[in-house]
């Protein structure tokens, strides 16, 4: 395992169908005047609503309400959140949903205080932040950002057609996250199996990088193993308890820093799907499908051995007597069926991308070095054409 590097995760995790009672623990520690962030209703047809304001009203919380928070969050948004805080003087901010509410809690809670515009500082600029920050708890709704053990925060400028990311230090994680996998019941088809590619793909984000024995590639395949075992359980029966905790747990995983230890990792999809997000506002997880399959042919051959090894070790593929072309692609046909079988869109034209666009995607999106090959914006332009 080659790199150096330090670990620490610093939200702690309620996990389990009975986790909702240790918001009782957790808001004692936290001020008065909750601004309580939600997304389009979900939470109110699902009974979530209801249980996390009595809650609050126990806790003798004064409650703000900032519902509304929609998938890919915007700058307008943060703007209206922002004075709701500010008029509130707002201590603590709840988040109820998915990723959206997640990201959008912590855009807000380093917003609230800060003197500049928030889009310039932190999503163009890249600044950390240098005010007071909101502490920010969370009730997951939805497995498969991750945004609840991380610092990142993704929101939309649709007028820049910009959707940019920016993952914040420590200081910006969630103090706590509830993860009860019950409450991704309600969740429609759809959104299910767009959060479960999601955090496939965040897996393959990280283990597609580097050529070192690196123990985070162990970890990473057991991740892949199991989700794509659950998904299979999910789709079948979307309450089985069993399936939907192993999601939600695997999500978290993906993406809380760990198996992003010690790996330079690539984030290509990412970069090349939030472009697509920015200019057709279609489902996170929907982009990355559609990018992804064409965008892995292409770096293929420069990390040939490791494409080998997610066929064998993943797909459970026998590949002797194969040559490594030929192990490579069996992986990549053994991903595509499991996509069909979830039914993701695996084309950028189904989400609203027309030749015309291509040029604008392309330089939206941001090009990264970590992974097998650093991709020209003519390279962006080929994935994106042939994902149409
Ligand atoms: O808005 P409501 O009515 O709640 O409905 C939501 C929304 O329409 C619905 N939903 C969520 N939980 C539900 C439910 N419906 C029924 N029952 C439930 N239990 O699902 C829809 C999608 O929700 P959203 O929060 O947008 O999905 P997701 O969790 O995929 O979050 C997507 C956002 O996260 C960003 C994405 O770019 C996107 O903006 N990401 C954040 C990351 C991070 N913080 O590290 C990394 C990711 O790669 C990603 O970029
Ligand atoms: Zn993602």
């Amino acid at each position: 395992m080659l790199g150096n590097f330090s670990y620490v995760n610093a939200t702690r995790l309620y996990f389990g169908d009975d986790s909702l009672k240790y918001l009782n623990k957790e808001l004692p520690k936290y001020g008065k005047n909750v601004q309580l962030v939600y997304g389009g209703g979900s939470i109110k047809r699902n009974g979530i609503y209801d249980a996390v304001v009595e809650i609050l009203k126990k806790n003798g919380k004064n409650i703000f309400e900032d519902g509304g928070v929609m998938p890919n969050p915007t700058v307008e948004k943060l703007a209206e959140g922002i004075k709701t805080a500010r008029e509130n003087n707002v201590d603590f901010i709840l988040a109820v949903g998915g990723g959206s509410c997640c990201d959008y809690a912590k855009a807000l809670s380093v917003s609230v205080n800060c003197k500049e515009d928030p889009w310039d500082k932190y999503y163009i600029r890249f600044e950390d932040p240098d005010c007071e920050i909101i502490p920010v708890g969370c009730v997951l709704t939805m497995a498969g950002t991750g945004s609840e053990m991380n610092a990142g925060s993704v929101i939309t400028n649709h007028a820049q057609k910009l959707k940019i990311g920016h993952v914040f230090k420590d200081n910006v994680m969630p103090k706590f996250s509830i993860l009860n996998p019950v409450f991704t019941y309600s969740l429609p088809k759809r959104q299910m199996v767009s959060g479960i590619y999601d955090i496939f793909c965040h897996i393959c984000e990280q283990y597609f990088s580097g050529n070192d024995d690196n123990t985070s590639d162990y970890i990473a395949e057991g991740l892949m193993k199991s989700l794509i075992n659950s998904s299979y359980e999910a789709l079948k029966n979307p309450e089985d308890y069993e399936a939907r905790s192993n999601i939600m747990w695997t999500a978290t995983w993906a993406l809380n820093t760990l198996i992003s230890r010690g790996k330079s990792t690539d984030w290509m999809v990412h970069m090349i799907g939030q472009a697509v997000g920015a200019y057709t506002d279609a489902t996170h997880g929907m982009t990355l499908a559609a990018v992804t399959l064409p965008y892995y042919r292409m770096i293929m051959p420069y990390g040939i051995k490791k494409f080998r090894r997610f066929a064998e070790q993943v797909w459970q593929i026998d590949t002797n007597g194969m040559t490594d072309e030929e192990a490579a692609e069996a992986g990549l046909i053994a991903l595509e069926t499991w996509m069909n079988n979830l039914d993701l869109c695996l084309s950028t034209g189904e989400l609203g991308v027309n030749e015309y666009m291509i040029d604008g995607i392309a330089n939206a999106t941001i090009i990264l070095n970590g992974g097998y090959k650093v991709l020209s914006k003519d390279d962006v332009k080929q994935i994106l054409r042939e994902s149409l």
